[in-house]
């Protein structure tokens, strides 16, 4: 096998996605995720039944990736898993299976910090670039279909579903926090709402689909008061449910006849919430390039209005295809091919941790 050939198996298994990715180098060669549908009827994960469904998938997903990406498991230099932060029993799934394959294969292991990996999203290259094939639409690429990657240091909005963060990266591997949610992710935020007015589990894609014919303006929610650059979503929550209880009281069929506008006011102000801070990052540490990264920056009002406060500010904007912005494993490889390349393993005696800092 030549030097430069580094082949990365990584695995992701923090909340409720068992996912393989196959790497060379940065570049993907497969990214097989299984989602589980079960915790749909709950509303919510069921961390119990998550660790259950990792078991059964984990061996598919596995061989499935290795299949896509037509390697051989002799041409395998590493595998990756996620450390944390995330559910410990899902944790506990990926990194046992991690652990026993390096060990039956004789190679290195690596631990992955799930939320750097989301920001090194931006870093991860589709197989089809280095062949000159074109892929999907995404902001992370130019015309001719080259990595556009963001210059160092750069910002990053990362929001998920257990996430807000503000992160400003140094390098590869050199993670600075700025500002985080001192209660509940954007994510939960979107998805309590949408329980809250009836929507499946997770409501945040069912609510982004929903506003897309609503206005924006037609209600208001309350705005939180929060040190810096952080933020809070716990009261904005709060000040939906009353808003919904409310209305709901006077007139029992409000949100059938409203779902748009409501679904529309409530993303439009999280949304507002979010920039506004990022913006103020973003001047205070004269920082031009910003990304967004986490299952969050899927939400299509989120892309239209970062890009045009973007525009706004001659910020270079950075948005990473769908398929990297909800939790997958090629994400866990990119960030395992930096550390590989800096020979940073671990040991077999290396634990998952349920909380987990940058
Ligand atoms: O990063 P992720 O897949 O998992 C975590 O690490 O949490 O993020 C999941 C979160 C969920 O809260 C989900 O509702 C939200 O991302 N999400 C969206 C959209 N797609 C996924 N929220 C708003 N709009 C979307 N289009
Ligand atoms: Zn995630």
């Amino acid at each position: 096998m030549k030097n430069d050939e580094v082949y990365i198996l990584a695995i992701e298994s923090s909340c409720d996605d068992t996912s393989c990715a196959v790497l060379k180098n940065d570049a993907v060669l497969a990214n097989v995720t299984a989602n589980q549908k079960i915790h749909e009827q709950y509303g919510g994960v069921i961390p119990e039944l998550a660790s259950r469904d990792h078991q059964k998938n984990i061996v598919p997903v596995v061989d499935a990736a290795i299949q896509k990406a037509g390697v051989k498991i002799s041409q395998i230099s590493a595998i990756a898993f996620t450390k944390g932060p995330g559910l410990m029993g899902s944790l506990l799934v990926g990194a046992s299976f991690a652990k026993s394959m390096a060990m039956a294969l004789q190679i290195p292991l690596i631990e992955v910090n799930h939320m750097q990996a989301h920001i090194l999203a931006h870093f991860i290259r589709e197989n089809s670039m280095e062949l000159g094939v074109g892929s999907s639409v995404n902001v992370t690429k130019t015309t001719n279909n080259e990595l556009r990657t963001p210059n160092f240091p750069f910002l990053c909005l990362t929001v998920s579903g257990g996430h807000t963060q503000i992160v400003k990266i140094h390098s590869h591997l050199d993670f600075e926090l700025l500002g985080e949610t001192i209660d509940d992710a954007v994510g939960e935020a979107f998805d309590k709402a949408a329980k809250i007015i009836g929507l499946p589990y997770p409501g945040g894609p069912m609510v982004d689909k929903l506003a897309q014919s609503g206005n924006p303006n037609k209600f208001t929610f309350s705005t939180p008061h929060v040190n810096d650059l952080n933020y809070s979503f716990s009261g904005i929550k709060t000040s939906f449910l009353y808003f919904i209880q409310n209305n709901v009281k006077t007139n029992p069929d409000f949100i059938k006849e409203n779902i748009n506008d409501i679904c529309a006011s409530y993303q439009n102000h999280l949304i507002k919430v979010l920039l506004h801070n990022l913006e103020m990052a973003a001047k205070r540490h004269h920082i031009n390039d910003i990304a967004i990264s986490g299952g969050v920056s899927a939400n299509s009002e989120l892309r239209k209005q970062l890009m045009a406060l973007g525009e706004k500010n001659k910020w270079t904007v950075f948005i990473p295809p769908f398929e990297y912005c909800t939790d997958n494993a090629a994400m866990i490889g990119i960030t395992a091919y930096y550390k590989y390349l800096k020979q940073d393993f671990c040991g077999l005696d290396e634990v998952p941790q349920a909380r987990f800092g940058l």
